[in-house]
């Protein structure tokens, strides 16, 4: 081998590992760029238990939530100003209907009366949650 092919082949053999090195420098930079634009929270692959879970159940109504997050994401509408005669969040207007009793009040929290609309316009809400729901509104009179 004449000297101008040696110098020849340790030149391509450089710019090859110059060329993986730049290529291994992509990879890494994809890498980071794909950890940087990806969504918050873990992506979860379909069949995955370790992760998600609560979302899943969430989306299918698996979790219950609780009287609180219901009171203040649906019925709080309504029962935190008293809107069209609505009882009162904290105040003794909880105390006539309390004495009701809860089976009567669930029943008509379902239903709907009046003003009230039927499951307090939380159409997903299960009976548990809209009871959940009820409690922490009547515990509110504990506040006053
Ligand atoms: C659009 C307004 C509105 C929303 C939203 C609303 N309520 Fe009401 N609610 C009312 C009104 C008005 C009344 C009073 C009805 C009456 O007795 O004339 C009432 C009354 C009630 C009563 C008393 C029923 C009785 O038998 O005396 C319960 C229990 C109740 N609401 C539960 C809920 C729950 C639980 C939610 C949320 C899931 C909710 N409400 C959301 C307007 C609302």
């Amino acid at each position: 081998m004449n000297l101008f092919l040696r110098i020849a082949s340790i030149a391509s053999v450089l710019s090859l590992s110059i060329l993986l090195s730049f290529n291994s420098n992509a990879n890494t930079s994809a890498e980071k760029i794909a950890e940087r634009i990806k969504a918050t929270g873990q992506v979860c692959m379909e069949g995955d238990d370790s992760c998600g879970s609560a979302a899943v159940a969430a989306v299918s109504g698996g979790a219950a939530r609780s009287g609180e997050e219901v009171y203040k994401t649906k019925c709080g509408l309504c029962h935190t100003a008293g809107v069209s005669g609505a009882p009162k969040f904290g105040t003794a207007d909880w105390t006539d209907r309390a004495a009701k009793g809860m089976d009567e009040l669930l029943a008509t929290a379902i239903s709907g009366i009046n003003a009230m609309p039927a499951k307090g316009l939380c159409t997903d809400c299960s009976d548990d949650e809209l009871q959940a729901a009820i409690q922490h509104m009547i515990l509110s009179l504990i506040h006053i």
